[in-house]
């Protein structure tokens, strides 16, 4: 009888023990899977503000990748983006995070510029970074255009959206502001579809007060880990549960989309959370 209970219970341990194993492994791959597989997700924006020869207009958003690289070289990242057809490509900040990723930064933005024009604005990372001087010498001698505070006037067939940018509030003191960049925007274009690139995703009301249409961000990793029915768990300013973690905001005539972004921070794998390439597709 003894004997028999004996064998029951270690026969129940094992069982338990195979069954947490099994737990642990789906865990684990989804950990990886969540951390390192690309995934492109295409997002249309209508307005009627939109020229007509922008409808079908596509931007890929790549935010936050953090010096990182998805295959050797990038492969993967480039082939994905490829296959984005993009008209062009918005880097909405961190793209690098440490002094060290000048060589990684030149290789990547090469392939980039053949593929799409590149605009770029700061994020926080790149300002704590120490090698931005090196980044904006690099992005020069590539042709990829750095928005700092400024625009630019796309053009097709006659008729013209405006891509601006800002820098990110880790930048120099005293910047212009959105309000200041959008008054000149307004003065000198009119009431022209405006899309902004601005790297961090807590700011709508500041974007909406200065008149953006369309604005790109990021800053948030979608909350690195997802959790199935409610959404990002962890800010990049270390607050739980996010707002403002992924896909679209609106307040007043301003529409915001956040990007999940591509990379790693905190040294936490992301979890239900691909690194993700987005394209926006303007929709008249
Ligand atoms: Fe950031």
């Amino acid at each position: 009888m003894l004997f028999r209970t004996k064998v029951r219970v270690r026969r129940r341990r094992r069982r338990g023990l195979i069954i947490l194993i099994f737990l642990l492994a789906v865990l684990a791959f989804f950990f990886y899977d969540s951390s390192t597989r690309l995934v492109t997700e295409e997002f249309t924006v209508g307005a009627s503000l939109i020229p007509g020869s922008f409808d079908g207009f596509r931007i890929v958003q790549l935010s936050d990748l953090h010096g990182r690289s998805f295959g050797p070289n990038n492969e993967k990242l480039i082939e994905a983006i490829m296959d984005a057809s993009p008209d062009i490509i918005t880097i909405t900040g961190d793209f690098i995070d440490n002094s060290k990723s000048g060589e990684w930064a030149k290789s990547l933005l090469e392939k980039l510029v053949e593929i799409a024009p590149v605009y770029f604005v700061t994020g926080n990372h790149e300002w704590a970074s120490g090698g931005l001087v090196e980044l904006f010498a690099i992005m020069e001698s590539c042709g990829v255009k750095a928005l700092r505070n400024d625009y630019v006037v796309l053009e097709r067939e006659g008729e013209s959206i405006i891509l601006a940018g800002i820098d990110d509030p880790n930048g120099y003191a005293g910047q212009k502001t959105p309000q200041e960049l959008f008054s000149e925007i307004r003065e000198e274009q009119g009431e022209n579809y405006t899309v902004l690139l601005a790297h961090r995703h807590n700011m709508l009301e500041t974007y909406a007060s200065a008149g953006a249409n369309l604005v790109l961000a990021g800053h948030c990793h979608g909350g690195i880990i997802r959790l199935p029915l409610i959404g990002g768990l962890l800010d990049t300013d270390r607050t739980f549960f996010p707002e403002y973690d992924s896909g679209f905001y609106i307040q007043g005539s301003t529409t915001m989309f956040v990007s999940r972004g591509l990379g790693l921070i905190f040294n936490i794998p992301r979890f239900l959370n691909n690194p993700q390439i987005a394209v926006l597709i303007l929709k008249k």
